[in-house]
């Protein structure tokens, strides 16, 4: 593969700002910011209107309140829902975003974003399409042919990750030069089969399920390692000595943006 050292910032915060604010908000993107960190997590589903939104269920009861599925909703109905109040009452108003507002916002931060495509059921060509198209266009400045394996290659654009595949292929086609890493919950026997046929620069896998042994076949392959959601930083140290190369967190409070360990308070 290509056995370039990462070049993205090695800890994101997860959904935003993990666990202190509302997660996949504009709101929780701004305290990931104020914690330091300088890479972020979210993940990005299609309105009925086939308008990005940023959400994680494909079901709006856990995080708006509302009743439903996304895919039914418009983007001006799904934008118009408070996505911060389940949190806490701090972040009650807070809207759920779109993925362009999200994008610029952390554009403007100068954050660094692993943009999940996280399709609604039945929606995963559709949705890799899309959030690829909108990808392309919002980061049109930067993107340089050969995405992130070209010698000249831009850190700012962002990396895809998706459990679909079919989605990760059509943001390929979508947009080639927008590195792809496919998240695998645990790492299968044909895991290299499967980052090939998608043309992965990365794989994206629960740590709680790696062993140092998977890890090593991982980075002699040559390919990028990335963890989600490591929350305490023993299990952070212990996965980087291993040779990962990057994780998120939903404990930016626990763990500082160059995983040292904060003093807690
Ligand atoms: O990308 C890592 C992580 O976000 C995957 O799981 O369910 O939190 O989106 P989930
Ligand atoms: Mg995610």
């Amino acid at each position: 593969m290509h056995h370039l050292p990462w070049p993205y910032p090695r800890i994101l915060a997860h959904r935003g700002g993990g666990t202190l604010a509302p997660e996949n908000t504009l709101a929780a993107i701004d305290v990931g910011r104020a914690y330091g960190y300088r890479g972020v997590e979210f993940d990005a589903m299609l309105s009925a209107d086939a308008v990005p939104v940023l959400i994680h269920d494909p079901t709006l009861e856990r995080t708006t309140g509302a009743r439903g599925a996304v895919s039914d909703c418009s983007a001006a109905e799904l934008t118009a829902l408070d996505a911060g109040a389940w949190h806490s009452p701090a972040f009650a108003g807070v809207r759920l975003p779109s993925f362009e507002a999200a994008v610029r916002h952390c554009r403007a931060l100068g954050l660094w974003i692993n943009i999940e495509i996280k399709p609604a059921p039945g929606h995963e060509t559709q949705t890799g399409t899309v959030v690829a198209q909108h990808t392309a266009r919002l980061y049109a400045d930067c993107i340089v042919a050969g995405g992130a394996q070209a010698a000249h290659a831009a850190p700012a654009v962002p990396l895809f990750s998706s459990f679909q595949p079919q989605a990760l292929a059509a943001a390929r086609v979508a947009a080639p030069d927008v590195p792809r890493g496919l998240l695998l919950d645990r790492i299968p026997d044909d895991w290299r089969r499967l980052l090939q046929d998608l043309d992965a620069v990365a794989l994206h896998t629960n740590h709680r399920h790696l062993t140092a042994e998977r890890a090593r076949r991982v980075k002699e392959a040559g390919y990028w390692l990335f963890c989600y959601t490591v929350n305490s930083p023993e299990r952070a140290a212990e996965i980087t000595d291993w040779g990962v190369d990057a994780f998120c967190t939903d404990r930016i409070d626990l763990i500082a943006p160059d995983g040292a360990p904060r003093q807690r308070a």
